[in-house]
């Protein structure tokens, strides 16, 4: 029996234990952690986005700043609001929300936040300590993945990872991550992309397959090796097929086919999607543990 692996379980036990933790914070320190959210324009998946996140840290009890901006804003008022932000000690992590518009290259803002509020990984700081692997933040939904990857195969060492996709946000941190010398990881790790002119020859090896491609249907069941761990990261909206005046949310894998020859897989939604939200809360609550060492 193929095993669904259930995050949306993993990520409420997880939030649950951070609750806990919160409340012995509050009682040791008099403060609470806070988190500042900046979301600029007005794309709709960023803004149901931001407004989970500000939901997940009302239930755990971490403040949460939230600041909507208009998609007109120059790069220099979001710089000043950063600046601000950077300096305010009710703020122990910042997220601005990507993709920024156009005009704002997304780099400028990163790199401006200071490294030890960047909760979500993002700032050369924290990706040159992960590289080197040395502790830092780790982007929130790649640590999602290695949580779900981690609760379900313990035996790690010289596993073959494959990662279809290489983004700055999961492909590539995801890879470092599983690269890394530590139970959770220890991986073999190979990384494949739009450049492959095949890249089922690259899935078929993976005994753990991660796909963060963008792409409904990237993955179908012929392209995975029997018994696979699957971890789809994809969020496509795509036309029902069952009825097509509605639309519906799948992920990168076509479910029913991969799900029959593999091992374990995650369901969109439901499976990594609600991971990473539990990865920000906890890197919340690590950066204030860091600011009141
Ligand atoms: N856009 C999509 N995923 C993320 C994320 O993890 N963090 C931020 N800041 N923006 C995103």
């Amino acid at each position: 029996m193929t095993v669904i692996i259930d995050g949306k379980k993993i990520s409420s036990e997880i939030r649950e234990e951070i609750k806990q933790k919160v409340e012995e914070l509050k009682k040791k320190y008099n403060a609470v952690p806070g988190l500042a959210v900046v979301l600029v324009g007005d794309d709709p998946a960023s803004a149901v986005y931001v407004k989970m996140k500000g939901k997940g840290c009302e239930e755990v009890g971490i403040r949460s700043f939230q600041h909507i901006l208009p998609g007109s804003t120059s790069k220099e008022e979001l710089l000043s609001l950063i600046d601000k932000l950077n300096n305010d000690k009710s703020v122990n992590g910042i997220l601005v929300q990507l993709p920024l518009p156009d005009h704002i290259h997304e780099n400028d803002i990163i790199n401006a936040i200071s490294p030890d509020k960047d909760i979500d990984g993002f700032h050369p700081v924290n990706t040159g300590k992960m590289v080197a692997d040395v502790d830092c933040f780790y982007p929130c939904t790649p640590a999602g993945i290695q949580e779900l990857i981690y609760r379900y195969v313990k035996d790690l060492k010289g596993k073959h990872v494959v990662v279809v996709g290489r983004s700055n946000i999961v492909g590539k941190p995801v890879a470092n991550m599983m690269l890394q010398k530590n139970e959770r990881a220890n991986c073999i790790v190979t990384v494949c992309h739009t450049a492959a002119r095949d890249i089922s020859v690259y899935t078929k090896q993976a005994d753990i397959l991660v796909v963060a491609a963008g792409r409904a249907n990237t993955i179908t069941g012929d392209m995975i090796k029997e018994g696979a761990v699957v971890i789809d990261v994809g969020v496509n909206r795509i036309t029902d097929p069952s009825d097509s005046s509605k639309t519906k949310i799948v992920g990168d894998v076509d479910f029913e086919s991969t799900a029959a020859k593999a091992s374990a897989i995650t369901p969109v939604p439901g499976g990594v999607g609600p991971m990473t939200i539990a990865m920000l809360l906890f890197n919340t609550v690590k950066a204030f543990e860091l600011h009141n060492k």
